[in-house]
């Protein structure tokens, strides 16, 4: 198959918004990372995600909505059931980087949820993905655009490097505001609770509700056992909320180290690392964003596929700190390190 390449110009969107209507696959800039679109109504069109991105099928997707009124068809009760918690982060957060999780209608389709009697939502507020689904008339469900394990895209050309040939479209647009994939909020239980960190953060989000929003247990831990998601065996001990956080997760073709402390520690210890790996015939590079947690955001995943394409075979990364949208940052950085910090 060929991958039209479309530009963010009304045409184009207009046949992207064919495209989808007509079951085929296409990827779009969001303002966190790029998705993979298809309409979230049709479970054949969605199987079709799973099938481009190497992906197991019970890893559930978001479904992208262009106003408050496309949630209606999608959640149990329609929009006359949204609890005060709802209501309050959807004002404070939509459109933007905040997904939701709802109670699912009948009308959502189980291969868009993973089976679950739930359905993750979110508005997004990049203008070219709003005019998409738009022009679609339909829910987009879109995971982000990369091949299942990879790090996530956040250019036009990030995108084409794990997927050309393998989708209908992309739409070519600027590269990612955010960087990192949106805040994931489970509001279906007692508690508000943070399925994924994003740059949405705890703190912003127990001030919009006015009460307590936690973290899920364990966002920067090893999980008990980590499947490889190329071969999409789910580890057994491990049972997470989000199904997404048990498959290993932006990792590139470089071994991932992260470094505590000071900027003259961090060198330190990068510089006996690295070292011994150039002794080793090996390619090491070094990455430390000073504590500057947005530009961390931005920059992550570019920087791991860049260091690939590069042939650097080893990349040591200076951490965070864990808190704010530090501790989102860091939630990647562990992952994409397997969780081994010097
Ligand atoms: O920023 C984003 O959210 C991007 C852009 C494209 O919008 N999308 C994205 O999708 O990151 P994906 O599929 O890579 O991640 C979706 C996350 C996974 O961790 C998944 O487990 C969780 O959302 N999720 C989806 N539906 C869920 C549900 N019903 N209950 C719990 N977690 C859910
Ligand atoms: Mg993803």
């Amino acid at each position: 198959m060929t991958t039209e390449r479309l530009t963010t110009e009304l045409d184009d969107i207009l046949r992207a918004g064919d495209i989808i209507r007509r079951g085929g696959l296409v990827a779009f800039p969001t303002e966190t990372v790029y998705g993979l679109g298809a309409n979230a109504l049709d479970a054949e069109a969605v199987r079709s995600i799973y099938a481009a991105k190497g992906r197991p099928s019970d890893n559930p997707m978001i479904v992208h909505i262009a106003e408050k009124e496309d949630l209606e068809p999608l959640i149990r009760g329609g929009l006359a059931s949204l609890s005060q918690d709802a209501q309050k982060a959807m004002d404070a957060f939509w459109p933007g980087p905040l997904t939701i999780i709802f109670s699912k209608s009948e009308e959502v389709p189980d291969a868009t949820t993973g089976g679950l009697d739930t359905v993750a939502v979110r508005m997004p507020s990049n203008r070219a993905a709003y005019m998409l689904i738009a022009a679609s008339l339909r829910p987009i469900a879109a995971p982000s655009a990369n091949i299942s394990g990879r790090p996530s895209p956040t250019t036009a050309d990030d995108v084409l490097e794990d997927m050309d040939g393998r989708i209908d479209a992309i739409i070519m647009g600027e590269q990612c505001d955010v960087g990192i994939e949106s805040t994931v909020l489970d509001l279906t239980g007692e508690v508000p609770t943070i399925l994924r960190p994003g740059i949405i953060t705890r703190e912003e989000l127990s001030e919009a509700l006015g009460r307590e929003v936690v973290y899920y247990n364990g966002l920067l831990e090893k999980p008990a056992e980590t499947a490889d998601p190329e071969d999409g065996v789910a580890e057994t001990s491990f049972k997470p909320k989000s199904p997404g956080m048990k498959y290993r997760h932006y990792s590139p073709k470089a071994r991932v180290i992260l470094i505590e402390g000071n900027t003259e520690e961090f060198r330190e210890k990068a510089k006996a690392i690295g070292i011994e790996a150039i002794h080793n015939g090996g390619k090491p590079a070094v990455l430390d964003y000073r504590g500057d947690e947005r530009r961390a955001a931005h920059d992550l995943f570019a920087d791991l596929r860049e260091f690939d394409r590069q042939g650097y075979d080893l990349i040591l990364i200076r951490t965070l700190e864990e808190e704010g949208l530090g501790f989102s940052v860091m939630n990647r950085m562990l992952k994409s390190a397997g969780y081994d910090v010097e």
